[in-house]
């Protein structure tokens, strides 16, 4: 019997073949290696994109509200923290990103101490925020120091008290005085003092009755020049949003009151670029100004209609809403006092 194995080992035509054979299989394994790898590599960098696109995107998702709220409640931590240590609440900027600087002029009324909270918990949540807080009056109130020293948000408390000739009497319809003006003047002088030019950042003005969307200072972050937006619940609409033309470009505004202004946008309504205000040294507020025109007077010293940027879906979007407090009964008070009764807030802050 022919011993094939020993034919086949020992054959060396076949011997050769065997080698080359088994190099071939070596190089095709070697070749599906690195394809496979390659391929796997490809998945994993699609799918870390898909993660990364979600998180930008979706940051309503729960896991992201549940961070920053983290991040609220570590400022507020360290504002406790810092008080016990006679300091300030300091800053914990990313200096990748601008600041924002809001301007909120406020005053004393029974509704002050609820508005303000509302406004310190969504500033808590906004990174990169500067609180330039102004009360209408002659000195700087107890309460509002106390409450800034507890908000957690860093901040600039100044006052600015408005003429007797100036404020509301209590029977005034609300638009027959300009409000906020001088308050608002007063913020912006600190900033023209405090602040150097070249500083990556943002003025906004936030008055105190308004409720604002955490997208909004998102929005207004990257403003270059002026930034504008739609503004829920104003001007007697459900909402005010500009017009916008065939190249996106603002053309005019979608309101009732007042189409002809400018700029008819209400107060909250736009975002003005810090490095372009510091260089406007005019652009300021006042009271000789025609019913409605304060924010056409301020922007007009800033930029052109054809130069606003819109932001927050073109400008459909809704993220802030000029809500107002429904102005609060206090009649059963008055009959306590009448009562020779102390008053239901004897010793309690309201
Ligand atoms: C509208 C606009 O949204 C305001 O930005 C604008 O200042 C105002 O009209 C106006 O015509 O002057 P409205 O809700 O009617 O707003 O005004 P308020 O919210 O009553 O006042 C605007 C800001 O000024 C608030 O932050 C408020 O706290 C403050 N303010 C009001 C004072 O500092 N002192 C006052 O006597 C009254
Ligand atoms: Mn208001």
């Amino acid at each position: 019997m022919i011993n094939l194995s020993r034919y086949v080992q020992c054959h060396p035509n076949l011997r050769s073949m065997r080698h080359r054979h088994k190099k071939t299989v070596a190089v095709v394994f070697f070749i599906f290696l690195v394809v496979f790898f390659a391929l796997e590599q490809r998945k994993d960098n699609e799918g870390d994109a898909e993660r990364g696109a979600k998180a930008h995107f979706h940051y309503n998702d729960d896991s992201i509200i549940a961070l920053k709220s983290q991040v609220g409640y570590l400022k507020r931590l360290l504002a406790k923290a810092k008080k016990s240590h006679e300091g300030k609440v300091s800053l914990m900027d990313d200096p990748s990103l601008p600041t924002i600087f809001a301007i909120t002029p406020t005053y004393a009324r029974p509704v002050q101490k609820a508005e303000l909270t509302r406004l310190c918990h969504t500033f808590l949540l906004v990174p990169n925020f500067h609180w330039i807080i102004v009360e209408d009056a002659k000195a700087k109130t107890k309460l509002v120091t106390n409450f800034l020293r507890n908000c957690g948000v860093s901040h600039t408390h100044l006052n600015a008290h408005t003429p007797t000739d100036w404020k509301l009497k209590a029977d005034d319809p609300s638009w027959r005085k300009p409000r906020g003006v001088l308050q608002r003047n007063e913020g912006l002088s600190w900033i023209r003092e405090n602040i150097k030019r070249g500083t990556d950042g943002v003025l906004y003005f936030a008055d105190d009755d308004n409720a604002y969307s955490l997208e909004l200072f998102e929005e207004m972050r990257t403003t270059r020049k002026v930034s504008v937006w739609a503004v829920g619940l104003v001007g007697g609409l459900m909402v005010e949003r500009p017009k916008l033309s065939d190249e996106g470009r603002v053309a005019g505004w979608k309101v009732m009151w007042a189409p002809q202004r400018p700029f008819a946008v209400d107060m909250a309504g736009f975002a003005v670029n810090l490095d372009l205000f510091l260089s406007k040294p005019k652009a300021k507020f006042a009271y000789l100004v025609k019913r409605g025109y304060q924010e056409s007077e301020f922007l007009g010293h800033l930029v052109s209609l054809d130069e606003l940027e819109v932001k927050g879906d073109l400008g459909t979007k809704v993220m802030i809403w000029h809500t107002r407090s429904e102005k609060v009964k206090l009649d059963m008070e008055k009959k306590l006092f009448d009562r020779r009764s102390e008053p239901s807030d004897y010793h309690i802050e309201v």
